[in-house]
């Protein structure tokens, strides 16, 4: 397998951790949930090998958490080639994505996350490279400039986004397979959470799991941390064994309630309802009212909320629902 390379984010230590306790799937069928992206992938990774061809580019999209990261990986063990991990934000220069796919071998996969924050420059580079492997270099000054064209193994570029409506058209158009990933069941989590439970070797019974599910917000990420946590509790005060009581207790005090909603989750909700008599109100106002960054409420807190049906989109801005205001433990406003 070609050699990793890594950027030092949160986000993909924690992917490291995972891999190494064996909690993310290697396999398209140890993958739980996403049914629809999952049968396309099977057919294509199918349909490539026949071929003896590489993969088509590949864009994953939705809710961080979700499996983006872990489906280039078990891309890239099902077609028996190597990976390298990068992000957007961690390519500055035309010139670093330059070696990054120089570097590659035939067949490779280059995942690159958070794509929709790499710069111009750099995109730049990508528009040739995904279309003809090939790249353009500059070299010299002035007058004595002359481009050469590399040519490059073909790889499969494997991208990832929070904001598919952030990626440039040209970008977006040069990617021949598209995933939308969508937020998992609570079925389908509980059958993750047993999963993982049996290979960190937790005692936990269906019912706990079943509990752990419902309040993950549809996140495998967060239903593998919360487990963790959950599991720590458990040892201290249930004899190490998960069931729904100590999972309910301990997710109670985590202030992770029964929809899955954390703390700034019901600031979210409060501060529409006390401050801006639940809406509309512009994602700009509320976020720094709340003191959040605009970007962080619309990818990550703002999407489960509407799931939820807490919150509305109009085209004057959020509006919350009566759900929240009874969720909340408000009284409903009456209709004006
Ligand atoms: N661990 C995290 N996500 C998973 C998934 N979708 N299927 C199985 N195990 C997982």
């Amino acid at each position: 397998m070609a050699k990793k390379i890594v950027t030092g984010t949160e986000e993909t230590r924690e992917d490291h951790a995972l891999v190494s306790a064996g909690i993310r799937p290697r396999r398209l069928a140890d993958y739980i949930g996403q049914e629809k992206t999952k049968q396309n992938l099977k057919v294509y990774i199918e349909a490539a090998k026949m071929r003896g061809d590489s993969l088509d580019h590949v864009l994953f999209y939705g809710p961080p958490g979700l499996g983006k990261t872990t489906l280039a990986g078990i891309i890239a063990n099902e077609m028996g080639t190597g990976i390298k991990v990068t992000s957007g934000p961690a390519i500055e220069k035309p010139g670093e994505i330059a070696a990054i796919l120089n570097s590659l071998d035939d067949g490779d996969i280059l995942f690159i996350d958070e794509i929709h924050r790499m710069s111009r420059q750099v995109e730049e580079v990508l528009y040739p490279a995904m279309e003809d492997f090939a790249i353009d270099i500059i070299i010299g000054k002035g007058p004595a400039a002359r481009s050469i064209r590399l040519d490059l193994p073909k790889f499969t570029l494997v991208g990832a986004t929070t904001r598919p409506g952030m990626l440039s058209a040209p970008l977006r158009d040069r990617f021949g397979v598209i995933g939308h990933l969508e937020y998992y069941s609570v079925a389908e989590l509980q059958e993750i959470i047993l999963r993982s439970a049996e290979k960190l070797g937790v005692d936990i019974d269906p019912k706990g799991a079943l509990e752990l599910a419902r309040r993950s917000r549809g996140t495998p990420r967060l239903a593998n941390r919360l487990l963790k946590r959950v599991r720590d509790f458990a040892m201290v005060r249930y004899e190490g064994r998960v069931t729904s009581k100590a999972a309910a207790e301990a997710l109670d005090l985590l202030e992770v309630d029964q929809f899955g909603l954390e703390k700034l989750d019901r600031d979210i909700l409060e501060m529409m309802i006390t401050n801006f008599s639940g809406g509309p109100v512009g994602l700009e106002t509320l976020a720094s009212s709340i003191g959040e960054d605009a970007g962080t409420i619309e990818d990550v807190y703002e999407p489960y909320l509407l799931k939820t049906g807490f919150i509305v989109r109009t085209p004057r801005g959020r509006m919350v629902t009566p759900a929240a205001y009874e969720h909340l433990g408000f009284e409903i406003p009456a209709e004006e």
